[in-house]
């Protein structure tokens, strides 16, 4: 059976808008002098926004729906994107949407982080906010919330962080075999794919759905622990190839997280990020945000300028999202102007 097949076979409910476009970026590959650089604009997956969740969610809310769930428990950060979408697939599937907002992973959080931008639109979604500091265990913050709802009488069902587990990475083993397809129709052999890792689905699912075709990706640290995300990445990937029946042999191999771009720590707004949000938006009217996409774009402007890349080489960097907490740190502008403009 394909690759094709084997996600063909896999329950999916609809939510994003396919393919998301793949195209160059003609000036910003001319500003480097080459590699020829593309983006695959999945943060214009469509639902509530767009990002990477939605690809995932479309292979979770068939279990979901199938628990007899009546609302969805998830947590993450004020600015999460990830809760964003999961909230707009409660809200079309009619069901509820329970959020553990947790405090204190960032630094300091001004009103803005917690009133604007994702933070703005998730109740406007229709989810119930929750807030609980930042521990380090984001599971057990969830299984409890879950748990005194299911004591209330609704019928609980846990998105896991970042809707990265076995099932929801299949959403980027589908991304895979949607970018083979766009590369073969664009006549390339991408030397890489790099994007902004964090929970691990998304990567988990492009290394195990480009393992045949050797195309390789590089996954950015954007949590300041490349251990720990290279350490679930391989748990995801391994679990779901075995789910999906596919070989696994070699996929922990294939991994790379790539070091040094996160700064400090998670959602720490380092210069190469500004750079890349200037470059982004200067000169290829690309939104890009300061915690994943930006980090990921700064990672393939440090690559090409670390000689990494042939001129002649094919880079994809895909766009994940995120651009709506870009929106609640307006002080941002002022560092690109005095900086880098
Ligand atoms: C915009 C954006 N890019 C990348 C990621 C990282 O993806 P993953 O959690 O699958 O590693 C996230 C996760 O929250 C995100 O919001």
């Amino acid at each position: 059976m394909s690759l094709a097949d084997v996600v063909a076979s896999e329950a999916r409910y609809r939510l994003a808008y396919l393919p998301t476009p793949l195209e160059r970026m003609q000036r910003l590959t001319e500003f480097l002098g080459g590699p020829r650089l593309w983006v695959k604009r999945d943060d214009l997956t469509g639902l509530g926004l767009g990002g990477n969740k939605v690809r995932k969610l479309e292979f979770v809310m068939p279990d979901a729906i199938d628990h007899g769930a009546d609302v969805l428990v998830t947590a993450g950060v004020a600015q999460s994107n990830s809760v964003r979408q999961i909230a707009a697939a409660a809200a079309r599937a009619g069901m509820g949407c329970h959020v553990i907002q947790l405090t204190d992973r960032v630094d300091h959080e001004p009103v803005p982080v917690t009133r604007t931008g994702n933070a703005m639109i998730i109740p406007l979604l229709g989810a119930s906010v929750h807030r609980m500091r930042w521990t380090g265990d984001r599971a057990s913050a969830i299984e409890h919330t879950a748990a005194e709802l299911a004591a209330a009488g609704r019928r609980p069902y846990v998105v896991p962080y970042g809707v990265s587990n076995p099932l929801g990475a299949i959403g980027y083993v589908a991304a895979a075999v949607e970018l083979n397809a766009q590369f073969a129709a664009a006549g390339i052999r991408p030397r890489a794919v790099v994007h902004a890792s964090g929970s691990g689905g998304t990567q988990a699912g492009l290394v195990v759905g480009f393992f045949e075709d050797r195309v390789h990706v590089v996954g950015v640290d954007v949590d300041a622990e490349p251990d720990r995300v290279r350490n679930d990445v391989s748990g995801i990937a391994v679990q779901m190839a075995n789910d999906l029946e596919l070989d696994a042999r070699g996929v922990d191999a294939a991994i790379e997280v790539l070091d040094g771009y996160a700064g400090p720590h998670y959602a720490a707004v380092t210069d190469a990020a500004l750079e890349a949000i200037d470059l982004g938006a200067r000169l290829e009217g690309l939104i890009l945000d300061p915690v994943y996409s930006a980090k990921a774009l700064a990672a393939v402007i440090g690559m090409v300028r670390a000689g990494r890349f042939g001129p002649n080489d094919d880079v994809v960097f895909i766009h994940t999202g995120g651009a709506p907490s870009l929106l609640a740190q307006p002080d941002l502008l002022d560092r690109i102007e005095t900086t880098h403009r």
